[in-house]
């Protein structure tokens, strides 16, 4: 078996990915001595070297690399070694042109930057199945190697490729999964604008169309896309398993949903020794934390809850969005360290030392231009003590306290073209409800709409379009058995093929929710609407509205404007033992904030108004004991209620009664007992 953490890493994970090809080799004795200044644990290297490492083909240098690894570990440094298979050489694509990826309208990308690969070339397979060969048989059992870090960020900068490979790869996948070309008739509705098939050599990939293409088409071909990616990912990895067993291989995820849109990460959580994740912060005016906060949950819950890796994320600014501010002072420490009260037992970045050439010179690093006379020189180092402080949290799993329900392949659903309204967006909805549950100091774990949810006392839908009858009936079961369930506008509506289920609206949640859909009427742009509550009080939605016919189901807020006034708004049904709540319109923050309120109270979850705005407070418990994290995102000073003695890990105080936590600072108490 392989291990789940990295392999001889006694402390945290901390450091960053080492691109030390890009200098000479003297610079490299200044890295480990600064590595050993600034506490680094941990380098990932190797990630794009195929080129250096295979100069022609089946021509090897591994000098370099050797040099690399000893010295990294007469240091102490434990390597993440890459699979250099995101980046082959200039050569193999001169030998194979047809390995570059097609775009949609008929594209083929060049060589010249990184992630330029056909998944379904047969050539790039094999390509990337002997180098990984080379090196699980040459650093198998280096005494340095602690984890494979196989290829990069699968599923991006190229989410899928059209050519002619991957149309006969999917015919294939299609023949296997349909058995029948009648069967794929029937499940992608072809009767409809006569796109009916009498053979499977006449699909294609959804390639541009004059209007809509068919929907299930697209669906099937973002499955067959995952799968495909998947399948190069299990090659290599099985690779490394056979000549380098007890070593964990992963490969860095991107869970942030603004970050990748093509992955199933459920699917992918389970083929990884050790997840791990790059996280990014976007900066498009929104809370950042925030944002992080909630791709930490989603990783950690793609990790079965178990501890989890940041392999990536950076010092200060990044150099690929339209702007790119520098981080605040402190803000990286509490980047880093939300990143492990949510679970990861580390915080890399990237990369170690900042590029003078290529595309990310201006992309921040551990050690910048200006070198160590810096902040984020001086920050790193305050950092990695921080860090080292806190090795008794390895292994501690973080307690959730609600589950949001996600699914990638719904969101694909949602996404293709032609839906009642284009101002709907899953993720969005996603956020909002995740925001709503962060102010009011919730821990959310993300499940599967068919996952076991008995341990949450309030699951929340934001919007699950795609959901399977067995979906339904695990949330029915799920509030039958006493728990509450809160859906968001738009869910349920259509099966695994993107049929919408048989009877009115919406199919898989009926029974749970009480009610009918008789008709979705989205609203204009900038048009809002009104809804009155019990005491009279009013919310507003925009985006949304619905005519919703009770049938079991409780009004609580009704429409007051718009086409739907007069009908139910937001719905409660007393199901069993639980209860669940449907709200048919986009409600703003404070909205989502009062029907939460609403809904906290059925599931008997307290209000935590002890807890300032924008302190986070989180829990990991584990054999090595309880650990509360409370990180101040605040201008303020904040105190925080104890409710047991404990050492504070990064100062070495003792804590008792409350906490004090000054403005944009993070403290960790190590709970007594
Ligand atoms: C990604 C990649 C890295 C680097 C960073 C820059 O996460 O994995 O190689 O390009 O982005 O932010
Ligand atoms: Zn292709």
């Amino acid at each position: 078996m392989p291990d789940t953490t990295p392999t001889g890493l006694t402390r945290l994970a901390f450091g960053g990915d080492y691109n030390p090809e890009q200098w000479p080799e003297t610079v490299w004795h200044e890295d480990v001595r600064l590595m050993r200044e600034a506490g680094v644990t941990m380098v990932s290297v190797g990630i794009f070297s195929w080129a250096l490492l295979e100069p022609s083909p089946g021509e090897f240098d591994f000098g370099w690399l050797d040099r690399l690894l000893d010295l990294l570990h007469e240091n102490g440094i434990r390597v993440g070694l890459g699979t250099p298979t995101v980046a082959p050489p200039a050569w193999f694509y001169r030998e194979h042109p047809d390995a570059l990826p097609v775009t949609a309208d008929g594209t083929r990308y060049e060589f010249g930057s990184r992630g330029a690969i056909c998944h379904s070339n047969t050539d790039y397979r094999s390509a990337a199945a002997a180098i990984t060969t080379q090196l699980a048989t040459r650093y198998g059992d280096h005494p340095a190697l602690a984890l494979w870090h196989v290829h990069n960020e699968y599923g991006v900068p190229v989410s899928a490729c059209y050519c002619e490979s991957c149309a006969a790869h999917f015919r294939r996948r299609l023949v296997a999964t349909y058995g029948t070309v009648e069967q794929l008739n029937e499940a992608w509705g072809t009767a409809f604008w006569g796109q009916r098939y009498t053979d499977f050599a006449q699909i294609n990939p959804p390639r541009v169309t004059p209007t809509a293409g068919n929907p299930t088409q697209a669906l099937d071909y973002k499955r067959f896309t995952d799968a495909t990616i998947r399948e190069n990912f299990v090659r290599e990895r099985d690779i490394l398993h056979r000549l380098s067993p007890g070593v964990p291989v992963t490969t860095n995820f991107m869970t942030a949903l603004s970050q990748c849109d093509s992955i199933d990460y459920w699917a992918w959580g389970r083929e990884v020794d050790l997840v791990t994740n790059d996280h990014y912060l976007i900066t498009d005016g929104r809370r950042t934390h925030v944002n992080l906060a909630m791709a930490a949950d989603i990783t950690r819950s793609v990790a079965g809850g178990a501890p989890w890796l940041l392999l990536e994320h950076s010092t200060s600014g990044v150099n690929w969005q339209p702007r790119n501010p520098a981080k605040a002072p402190g803000q990286m420490a509490r980047n880093s360290l939300g990143h492990v009260a949510r679970g990861s037992d580390g915080a890399m970045f990237f990369q170690w030392r900042q590029s003078r050439r290529g595309a990310e010179k201006f992309h921040s690093a551990m050690l910048p231009h200006g070198g160590t006379d810096t902040r984020v020189w001086r920050e790193v180092v305050e950092l990695g003590a921080a860090v080292d402080s806190l090795s008794a949290i390895r292994g501690t799993r973080t307690q959730a306290d609600v589950a949001v329900l996600w699914d990638w392949q719904s969101w694909w659903a949602q996404n293709l073209q032609w839906r009642p309204s284009e101002d709907h967006d899953p993720r969005e909805r996603a956020d909002a409800f995740y925001e709503a549950l962060y102010d009011r100091h919730l821990t959310v774990d993300f499940a599967h709409p068919e996952a076991d949810l008995s341990a949450y006392p309030l699951v929340v839908v934001p919007a699950l379009y795609l959901m399977t009858e067995a979906a339904g009936n695990n949330l029915r079961e799920y509030v039958e058995n006493g728990g509450t369930l809160v859906v968001s506008y738009f869910s349920g509506i259509v099966d695994e093929h993107d049929a919408v289920h048989e009877g009115p609206h919406p199919g898989a949640l009926r029974d749970v929710l009480g009610l009918t859909v008789e008709e979705f009427s989205p609203l204009l742009k900038d048009e809002r609407i009104r809804i009155t509550g019990p005491d009279g009080s009013e919310l507003s939605g925009d985006v949304w509205s619905e005519f919703v016919v009770p049938r079991g189901a409780e009004t609580v807020w009704t429409y007051a404007d718009g086409l739907a006034a007069g009908h139910p708004a937001i719905t409660r049904h007393r199901l069993g033992e639980g209860s669940a709540w449907y709200v048919s319109t986009r409600l703003d923050v404070h909205g989502l904030d009062v029907l939460l309120g609403w809904a906290a109270d059925d599931a008997r979850i307290a209000p935590r108004a002890d807890l300032p705005h924008d302190v986070e407070v989180v829990r990991r418990t584990g054999e090595s004991g309880t650990f509360l994290f409370v990180i101040n995102h605040s201008a303020l000073d904040a105190k925080v209620p104890l409710e047991a003695h404990g050492t504070e890990l990064l100062t070495g105080e003792r804590a008792a009664g409350h906490l004090g936590v000054p403005a944009g600072a993070v403290r960790v108490v190590r709970l007594d007992g």
